[in-house]
């Protein structure tokens, strides 16, 4: 069965990918240098799998690894997951992030060309969309307008560097998939999201707040232009986004192919807090504070593209995603 090297594979939507991608009959290598995971993942994946994929410790930023792995192995596509993801950071340390995004993509991508790997899907996300006056956003829409954070530029570079590759090589195929809000985890509780350092995104805060780490939910702005005032998301279950990568392959085609992973549904911080005490049982402590600079107040996919092309659809609720997280919480405390 061909090969397929999973970048990131460790970490949270990768992993999730990389249990779909098994389901499929694909053999699987990661490359992670487990800057935001642990290689216990892979014990994980195997007792859910009952496969372990190869594993190979490697930094996008060291090009001569890179490109030793790709000499040794011959893939049939690349899954690119790997790079930093944290916002209020990326404004705090641009370099790093352009560093690690940018130049980890483009070394990966010279690897390939020298290899002769022509395949690549990408995780991008709805920041490259920015702040427009619309209630979804579709694929057809302008991408890289003012855009408030480091990160959300890397992911519109990248998606940028990606067309012009397309564009010199007719053999070249790139799916940009733009995700929305991916919560939830695999229903074993097995894998999860389990960030090393202080999370910032709502759903791992809320778990710290269940677990009593942190004394109550801070949601910044009750006065945004939303029916109750906080902000509203798209959020996707991570086995549906997972499966929307498995949908991709079966569609990839010379040229750029970019999709949204949404859902199309907007919820709000305050529908995410009933939502959790209705599955849990338990009152989640909450306080609304002001506004965080960059927030905008309402971002939803319109994913008719990916639901037209990909024959693609989220299943999940944000009560199952609920339930799948209290699950993974459950099991890493015990
Ligand atoms: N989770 C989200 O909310 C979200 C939303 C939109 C897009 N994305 C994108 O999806 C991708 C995966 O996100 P995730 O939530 O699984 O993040 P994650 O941090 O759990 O996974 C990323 C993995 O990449 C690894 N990594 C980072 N830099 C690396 C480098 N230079 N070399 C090798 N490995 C490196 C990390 O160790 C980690 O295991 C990222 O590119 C992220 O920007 C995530």
């Amino acid at each position: 069965m061909e090969r397929i090297l999973v970048t990131g594979g460790t970490g949270y939507i990768g992993s999730h990918t990389v249990l779909e991608l098994y389901k499929q009959g694909y053999d699987i290598d990661i490359l992670d240098n487990l800057v935001n995971s642990k290689i216990t993942v892979l014990d994980k994946i195997e007792q859910l799998a009952g496969k372990r994929p190869d594993f190979y410790n490697i930094d996008l930023r060291d090009f001569d690894k890179l490109n030793q792995l790709f000499e040794e192995h011959q893939y049939y596509l690349v899954i690119h997951f790997a790079g930093f993801k944290a916002v209020g950071e990326s404004v705090a340390k641009p370099l790093e992030y352009y560093e690690n995004n940018v130049t980890g993509t483009l070394n990966l991508l010279k690897c390939m060309k020298a290899h002769q790997v022509n395949k690549i899907i990408f995780s991008s996300s709805a920041t490259v969309y920015g702040n427009q006056p619309v209630s979804k956003y579709d694929e057809s829409m302008p991408t890289g307008i003012d855009l408030s954070n480091p990160y959300g530029k890397t992911k519109y570079m990248i998606e940028e560097i990606l067309k012009d590759t397309a564009q010199s090589d007719p053999s070249f195929s790139a799916t940009i998939l733009r995700y929305f809000n991916p919560i939830g985890n695999h229903e074993s509780g097995l894998l999860g999201e389990d960030p090393n350092g202080i999370p910032n995104n709502l759903m791992p805060i809320i778990m710290k707040v269940a677990k009593g780490e942190i004394p109550e939910l801070q949601i910044y702005g009750g006065d945004y232009d939303t029916p109750d005032g906080t902000c509203l998301r798209d959020y996707i279950h991570v086995v549906d986004l997972a499966a929307g990568h498995i949908a991709a392959i079966a569609k990839m085609r010379p040229g750029i192919s970019i999709y949204n992973l949404g859902t199309g549904k907007a919820t709000s911080v305050l529908e995410m807090v009933q939502a959790f005490e209705k599955v849990s049982g338990q009152k989640l402590s909450h306080s609304i504070v002001a506004r965080r600079p960059g927030d905008l107040a309402a971002v939803c996919a319109d994913p008719s593209k990916a639901e037209r092309e990909l024959d693609w659809h989220a299943t999940h609720s944000i009560e199952d995603a609920m339930r799948d997280t209290l699950t993974f919480l459950r099991a890493s405390a015990s």
